[in-house]
């Protein structure tokens, strides 16, 4: 089988499918693996590095008469790259990438009618299984780490207490909304900077993790019980919730030298947990980092890719912080993707074993049709027919039907 690696198109985006590391476990598990004249360049990996790993180096349309095309995004994540290959697509072609499924299904349906398969790394579930092929922890992680890097940068303030001749400089106040992955980050990097941290999540069970990184939890009184969903995300809230938890934070936001948003409820928009009147109750000089600025934010007034000053405050919205250090998100997605695929090969690609919870999860189009429930609804199609019963041994097929 033979798999490879394109060239990203998507603007700005440095990172790439698969490093050189990865190569050799790849072509001793039996695929022949080709890679795109220069897709590592942007990420500091060399056309020279991938061949002496074992790949091969191919042109864009030589790269699309693979079995299986590996990129970082593809389909709805693509923008518009995805348009300049929709028409490469052939039936067959297996597509393993971020699709953004859930906010974009349009691209993996035209994928899907094309007749490729498509997997998107997105879908993966949090399970422990599945935890070293989970993109979307190993790109948060540090992304939650460059958040706080930016708005130490963008702070007309040092984070660490630093006692000198000239007097003593109190720590900035850090305060981290959601205590997922990226949150998670922010607290340990904004911690070792020498800030006060302090961080929220409407998960009860975060409290404890925040704690161990030496962050102080904020304890707001509002009914938590039924936030968390399966596989460990957080469920959308009522309006009413919202509304309170905004009036409770507002002292918190107030008080705060910077603060990282990172609260996420897959698949939906993101919860707004600083308002206008908030940001303006800051101190002036204050940072908002606003990592959820893509998904439509949680700080209101927060623009994608852009610097925002609104009474002094500077809210940022970076959109894709795994980019700015693609080298290393490139070395952890590529572990993601190589164990992915072992995954999928073990399974019995390109056949794809529905038993499987990780291939079931992941598998977004095969045979010319969308075939994941929740994205066919996303993409307003109806359920999918549940395959007839075979009839049983001995019996025909008319005496099932009476
Ligand atoms: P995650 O699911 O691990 O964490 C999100 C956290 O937000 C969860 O702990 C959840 O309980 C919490 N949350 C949800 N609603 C909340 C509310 N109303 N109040 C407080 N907490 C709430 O997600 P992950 O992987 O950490 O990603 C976080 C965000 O960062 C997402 O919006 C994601 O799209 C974004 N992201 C942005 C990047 C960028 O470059 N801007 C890069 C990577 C992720």
């Amino acid at each position: 089988m033979k798999v490879a690696v394109l060239k990203e198109s998507f603007p700005g985006e440095r990172r790439v499918a698969l490093v050189p590391g990865v190569i050799p476990a790849l072509t001793k598990a039996g695929l022949e693996v080709e890679v795109e004249a220069g897709a590592g360049l942007a990420a500091g990996f060399l056309d020279e590095a991938y061949e002496k790993a074992g790949a091969k180096l191919v042109s864009r349309e030589e790269a699309f008469a693979a079995d299986a095309l590996l990129t970082v995004r593809t389909c709805g994540a693509c923008g518009e790259g995805w348009c300049q290959d929709r028409d490469r697509l052939r039936e067959g072609l297996i597509l393993i990438g971020l699709c953004d499924p859930l906010s974009e299904p349009g691209p993996c349906r035209e994928a899907a009618e094309k007749g490729a398969t498509v997997f998107s790394l997105e879908m993966v579930p949090r399970i422990t299984r599945a935890q070293s092929m989970d993109v979307l922890s190993s790109q948060a992680n540090i992304a939650g780490y460059r958040a706080v890097l930016l708005a130490a940068n963008t702070l007309p303030k040092i984070l660490p207490m630093m006692t000198t001749a000239a007097g003593t400089i109190t720590p900035a106040k850090v305060l981290v909304l959601g205590a997922g992955v990226a949150g998670l980050q922010a607290i340990a990097t904004a911690k070792r900077l020498g800030a006060q941290v302090s961080a929220y999540d409407v998960r009860p069970a975060v409290k404890e993790q925040v704690q161990s990184l030496g962050g102080k939890f904020v304890e707001l009184p509002l009914e938590t019980g039924s936030s968390e969903a399966a596989g460990g995300y957080a469920k959308a809230m009522g309006e009413e919730f919202y509304a309170k938890q905004r009036e409770l934070l507002g002292k918190v936001v107030a008080e705060s030298d910077v603060v990282i948003c990172t609260a996420l409820i897959p698949g939906k928009k993101a919860p707004v947990l600083v308002t206008a009147e908030m940001v303006a109750r800051m101190k002036p000089g204050s940072v908002i980092v606003d990592m959820a600025a893509e998904r439509g934010g949680n700080c209101e007034g927060s623009k994608p890719d852009e610097t925002v000053v609104i009474d002094g405050v500077t809210i940022l919205g970076p959109t894709n912080l795994p980019a700015e250090v693609a080298h290393h998100t490139s070395q952890l997605y590529a572990k993601n993707m190589a164990t992915f695929l072992a995954h999928l090969l073990k399974t019995g690609l390109p056949d794809v074993a529905d038993d499987d919870e990780i291939c079931r999860d992941t598998l977004v189009a095969r045979g010319g049709e969308l075939v994941h429930p929740r994205i066919r609804e996303q993409a307003g199609l109806p359920p999918l027919e549940p395959p007839a019963e075979q009839p049983a041994a001995g019996e025909s097929p008319e005496s099932t039907e009476s």
